[in-house]
């Protein structure tokens, strides 16, 4: 492994991270560490039925300023709005977002507009924070999204049906409490799909043109995890080790992709869910193995890295050799969990797929692909390959 002579990078991790088999119940504490008082709960209305926002609330006891429970799978910018005003009417300074990847970022949004006032869409974009904004701690339902480190916060645009983006931060959580009992109620697919989504980080943190030796070495760390639990959580889901791995696995991931960034994979799994509403970890997996060929002549090093984590011998493959043999034991994998390998399988219509193409350009991920893209053609045909 080595990097370019004038490698140069920043690295801004400030989320405390707590983890551990019931670590929820130390909440309270973690809100006073703060220096606030009335935390409010953000959820969906699934998680409440699971009992998992009343847990948390019971952790909570006295600093509860009430609950959110209106996310959705893509929660928009109007929602985030009202989702503010409701928290400010409740006389909350913290939020706990409880919840996969919709939920933390509504969370993430609702955090500026309490804080700065007027409306999310003002904020969207790159860097447009110059403060520290509401507090926040996110208690993640699901092992994949590693929102609850990141400094990303992906919001549906439903006037004009694309995903936007808020990429600062200060939008990173304060405080990520990992504890494996808010996901052991995860079902398969759901751990399955989300668990890929972690994957996808992994790898896209080790090919992006930002690639770096911390995110590098986290990165490969979660690739080594996910691999060896991933199969045994979608099997043995009330395992509370395993569970805890995978959460683990997602995390690291999380912070790997926050410093380096994607690539071409994330930005065609964000245009197939914007239009298609496939599910992130779904176009995400299916995508990958495509993604990996079409990049490999730019980055076949990198995906010799990825293959030697996934526990391939590399020792006697060339390079691309290695990165052709670790797209096709990422697929073996997500066979092995029951995903799918089409996007002719998840409701994707063939003749839009010039339009998903045509969008993923204009997605941020894609700056920091290493082969550079520039024209739709090239992504309609990874597309094609993966219909
Ligand atoms: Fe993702």
């Amino acid at each position: 492994m080595s990097y370019d002579r004038d490698l140069a990078f920043e690295y801004n991790s400030p989320t405390k991270v707590i983890f551990g088999e019931n670590s929820i119940k130390d909440i309270g504490l973690e809100i006073d560490s703060l220096g606030c008082a009335k935390g409010l709960i953000v959820t969906d209305k699934d998680i409440v039925e699971a009992g998992l926002a009343e847990k948390v609330e019971k952790a909570l006891g006295r600093r509860c300023a009430g609950t959110y429970d209106q996310c959705s799978q893509d929660s928009g910018f109007h929602l985030v709005d009202e989702g503010a005003a409701f928290a400010l009417e409740k006389g909350a300074d913290i939020l706990v977002s409880v919840g996969g990847g919709s939920v933390i970022d509504t969370a993430k949004g609702m955090a500026v507009v309490m804080k700065e006032g007027g409306r999310l869409k003002d904020y969207s974009g790159v860097q447009m924070l110059s403060r520290p904004q509401t507090p926040h701690v996110a208690v993640p339902t699901t092992a994949g999204t590693g929102s609850e480190v990141t400094m990303y916060a992906t919001i549906k645009d439903w006037d004009r049906n694309i995903k936007d983006f808020i990429c600062d931060d200060f939008i990173i959580p304060n405080r990520a409490i990992i504890d494996p009992t808010m996901v052991t109620g995860l079902p398969p697919h759901l751990t399955a799909s989300t668990g890929m989504d972690a994957f996808s980080h992994a790898v896209e943190a080790i090919h992006t043109l930002n690639h770096q030796p911390i995110a590098d070495g986290m990165a490969l760390q979660a690739i080594r995890m996910i691999v060896q639990y991933l199969p045994r959580c979608v099997e043995e889901g009330e395992n509370l080790f395993i569970r805890g791995q995978q959460q683990l696995a997602a995390t690291i991931a999380g912070i790997a992709c926050s410093t380096a960034f994607f690539g071409l994979n994330h930005a065609m799994a964000h245009c197939i869910g914007a239009l298609f509403n496939v599910p992130h970890g779904i176009g995400n997996s299916i995508l990958l193995p495509h993604v990996m060929l079409f990049n490999l002549e730019e980055c076949a090093d990198r995906y010799a890295l990825v293959a030697g984590a996934m526990g391939i011998d590399v020792v006697n493959l060339s390079d691309v050799e290695a990165g052709k043999t670790a797209a096709e034991a990422i697929r073996e994998l997500t066979k092995k969990i029951g995903l799918p390998q089409k996007l002719r399988e998840v409701g994707v219509p063939e003749e839009r797929l010039g339009e998903a193409a045509d969008q993923s350009l204009a997605d941020g991920c894609i700056v920091y692909n290493p082969r550079l893209v520039m024209e739709a053609e090239e992504v309609l045909e990874v597309y094609r390959a993966a219909w």
